[in-house]
């Protein structure tokens, strides 16, 4: 079955959860993993970040869409192009959460953008599929929505009336671009001047990499590309 959660409160158990914060975690961590970092460790909360500094590691986030106090980098993916370290720790409000939350239920997760989501829709298939929307703020967001709409759509298999509904948010989009701007969380990054990531994030495909929860406890999910046979 193919079915979507709209937000994290919906979170449930799974064969595998896809998680998708397309504006602008879940892009971020495709983006960290494709300029060669090893590995990104998504944290519940900023407290929960700030206990994981250390040598070679790279704090990075948003509160409110920009940097909190003292950490190295924001949630801009393109923060993520040139590696600064081995190791990014990052703590933003709907992304990183929604993944310790998913890890907490669901077999297998996967990470999930527009960058790579031919890459993620095809890891996926032929299994019992919960697609999880981060959401903005507790709430629904259109930006997610689409994406896991575009990933309903490139699955085949039975799906729930939510799996539905995203997939009719995907086709009133032809244009990936404007179901992002559409979205109060491009609304959110314009407000900050961040309208750029909101461009970005909207590139489909160009990443052939599946990030995974590799390990998951205490507050903080561990993502990196594991090796599948
Ligand atoms: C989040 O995890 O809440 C977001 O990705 C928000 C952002 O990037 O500003």
């Amino acid at each position: 079955m193919i079915d979507v959660c709209f937000t994290r409160a919906e979170v449930r158990p799974a064969e595998v959860a896809v998680v998708v914060d397309v504006l602008r975690a879940t892009s971020s961590i495709v983006q960290a993993l494709a300029s060669g970092y090893e590995r990104v460790l998504c944290c519940e909360s900023i407290e929960r970040a700030e206990r994981l500094r250390g040598l070679g590691r790279v704090l990075a986030g948003e509160r409110e869409c920009v940097p909190p106090p003292g950490f190295d980098l924001g949630n801009s993916p393109s923060g993520f192009t040139s590696p600064l370290g081995t190791e990014v720790v990052l703590a933003t409000t709907n992304g990183a959460p929604t993944l310790v939350e998913a890890a907490k239920a669901a077999e297998r997760v996967v990470v999930a953008a527009l960058f790579n989501l031919s890459a993620a829709a095809d890891a996926v298939r032929d299994a019992d599929v919960l697609l999880v929307c981060a959401g903005t703020d507790g709430r629904p967001g259109l930006d997610d929505v689409y994406v896991a709409g575009r990933i309903v759509g490139l699955l085949e298999g039975p799906r729930t009336d939510s799996a539905r509904m995203a997939e009719c948010v995907a086709e009133r989009y032809p244009d990936p671009a404007a179901a992002l701007a559409a979205s109060k969380a491009a609304r959110n990054l314009l407000e900050v001047s961040l309208e750029d990531d909101v461009r970005d994030c909207g590139q489909e495909s160009i990443h052939a990499i599946v990030p995974e929860v590799v390990r998951a406890d205490d507050g903080v999910a561990e993502v990196s590309l594991p090796q599948r046979t």
